[in-house]
């Protein structure tokens, strides 16, 4: 078995006083879809703030291609290869796409040439964003904010690309196209690590699943064996299960 990609071991964290990840183990291999889905509130925002230098550890182990990031800063940990694209997407306002996807860039040394193909492969992915990029990103729909923010996520060329509930306030068929979106960047070698509230569509793209409840990992596995599981029927999939019985 090669190494994976990320290893968190026994992780503890939170805000100050307050201890809200309690001995978190995930795993994400090399170039899969992984996810952590769990209800608001569960420990699933601060478990990415943790792993990409925003929160400092108060145990436990973040292993990275090879490298030991626990309590890491943030610039190390995406210098590492983390791309971490928030919740709420973030974008910033009086900028442009194309300056909001630049953004993504900052960090990097290799100059204009590779950026500019990168800002092409973006624009690959998401034409729309092409179309738009003179526009104010603020002034885009909710999906296409989604796509401007995972874009400049990957302007950052990351190993790992982890994105905090991408479906969150949007419509199926945006979400749809998302998914669609994520799936070709993760065929083209990019590891993904969702988070998400909604198990069906975290369940749908993803390979593993990790299931968070009160700051711990509950359950885990593969998700196409975990949809059918006693266990996450009557935890998440309960309202699904019920409304196609009746
Ligand atoms: N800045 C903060 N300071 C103190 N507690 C916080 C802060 N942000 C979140 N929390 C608490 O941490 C817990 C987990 O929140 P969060 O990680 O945002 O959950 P999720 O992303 O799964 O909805 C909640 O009890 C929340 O109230
Ligand atoms: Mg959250």
């Amino acid at each position: 078995m090669p190494e994976p990609l990320l290893e968190v071991r026994d992780l503890a964290g939170g805000y100050g006083d307050v201890q809200v990840l309690w001995g978190i183990d995930l795993v994400v291999e090399e170039r899969e879809i992984a996810c952590v889905v769990g209800s608001n509130g569960a420990g699933k925002t601060t478990l990415l703030r943790t792993i990409s230098g925003m929160l400092r550890p108060t145990a436990g182990m973040i292993r990275f291609a090879g490298r030991d990031l626990a309590g890491a800063a943030p610039d190390a940990v995406l210098g590492a290869g983390i791309a971490h694209v928030p919740e709420g997407r973030r974008l910033f306002r009086g900028l442009s796409v194309r300056d909001n996807l630049l953004l993504g860039a900052y960090t990097r040394s290799d100059g204009r040439a590779a950026v500019e193909r990168d800002l092409a492969f973006v624009y690959d992915v998401f034409p729309i964003l092409k179309e738009r990029r003179n526009q104010d990103a603020t002034t885009l729909s909710g999906g296409e904010q989604q796509m401007c923010a995972i874009g400049r996520g990957i302007m950052a060329q990351p190993k790992l690309l982890m994105i905090d509930e991408m479906s969150l306030g949007l419509a199926p068929r945006a979400v749809e196209v998302l998914g669609e979106a994520l799936a070709g960047i993760n065929r083209r070698g990019l590891t993904i690590l969702l988070v998400e509230q909604d198990v069906i569509t975290a369940f749908d793209l993803a390979r593993h699943g990790f299931v968070v409840d009160m700051g711990r990992i509950t359950i885990s596995g593969n998700t196409a064996t975990l949809s059918t599981s006693d266990a996450m029927r009557g935890a998440y999939l309960g309202s699904v299960a019920k409304s196609e019985v009746g």
